[in-house]
């Protein structure tokens, strides 16, 4: 599979077919996920329903139709550095934790309409969505970004470095919440970011979504990342490898908050590992 679509990134994907834990990551879907049948929404048994081309609708259904949407409208238009940091990671064991190019590439979009300038970053990593950030903001733009692994974010620094970025870039080698309540402690912090990207410690997602809806200005933007982990959601949990279920809970439990949260507009968006966008409104 490796050499037939001479992606890097999928010679370590089929090391990680062989971790039971993750095989499953890799296998074709079998049934669409989330149809009206899937979600019982019609009354007869799923096997008596007559399956319609038409009740495919919305989300991605094969790892084919994904690696055409990559190759089709993602690689070619990814800059040379996030390809860089994308091989540089593909040899680290945790190579599936980096923001997907498909994301990123959205992430991209909003920071331009946005005209983004202040941001902060919540897991870091080996930098793909740091660097997309640096790399899509001005000059003179700044991004906060904290994390408490500071090996990984050096594995990526030296093509941050080589892409000329690294001065709009603060990192914070610490845990999130800390960090966030001494932003809260000076009020010309708070109202004042333009966008915020949330990809660390799932558990602590209500936790910084406090923080951060009073971090970022009305009419900014926070996304967080992995909020359909792995496609985990709507199925039973007993179906769902164990090491997965603690933050399958927690973000069932996670996306219901954010629905009811009248202080922002949410867009649940299919692309990566799932993201929710969520815009400021008061
Ligand atoms: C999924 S990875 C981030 C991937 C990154 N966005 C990228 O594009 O490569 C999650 C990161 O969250 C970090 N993390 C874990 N707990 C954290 C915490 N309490 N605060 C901040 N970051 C944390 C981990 O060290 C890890 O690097």
């Amino acid at each position: 599979m490796a050499r037939v679509l001479g992606v890097p990134i999928f010679a370590a994907l089929m090391e990680v077919s062989e971790r039971p834990s993750l095989r499953w990551i890799l296998q074709p879907k079998k049934q669409l996920p989330y149809s009206a049948r899937t979600m019982n929404l019609q009354s007869k048994p799923s096997d008596e329903v007559e399956v319609s081309p038409w009740d495919n609708k919305g989300l991605l259904q094969s790892p084919e139709l994904y690696q055409y949407v990559l190759e089709t409208s993602v690689y070619p238009r990814e800059p040379a550095p996030l390809k860089e940091i994308r091989a540089i990671t593909a040899d680290d064991p945790e190579f599936f934790m980096g923001t997907t190019p498909d994301s990123g590439q959205l992430i991209a979009m909003l920071l331009n309409l946005l005209n983004a300038k202040k941001t902060i970053e919540l897991g870091v990593f080996t930098g793909y969505s740091l660097l997309l950030t640096a790399l899509t903001i001005p000059d003179d733009g700044n991004i906060i970004a904290i994390d408490p692994d500071r090996q990984s974010y050096e594995m990526g620094l030296p093509v941050i470095q080589k892409a000329g970025v690294e001065h709009k870039i603060d990192f914070k080698n610490s845990p999130a919440l800390p960090v966030l309540d001494r932003l809260l402690e000076d009020n010309k912090n708070r109202d004042s970011f333009d966008f915020a990207f949330v990809d660390a410690d799932k558990p602590n997602y209500g936790n910084y979504h406090e923080r951060l809806v009073q971090l970022v200005k009305i009419g900014g933007l926070i996304v967080y990342d992995n909020t359909l982990w792995y496609g985990t959601l709507a199925k039973p949990e007993e179906t769902v490898d164990e090491l997965m279920r603690p933050e399958r809970s927690y973000l069932l439990e996670f996306n219901k908050f954010l629905a009811e949260d009248i202080r922002i507009q949410i867009s649940q968006v299919p692309v990566g590992d799932g993201i929710t966008i969520c815009r400021r409104l008061f």
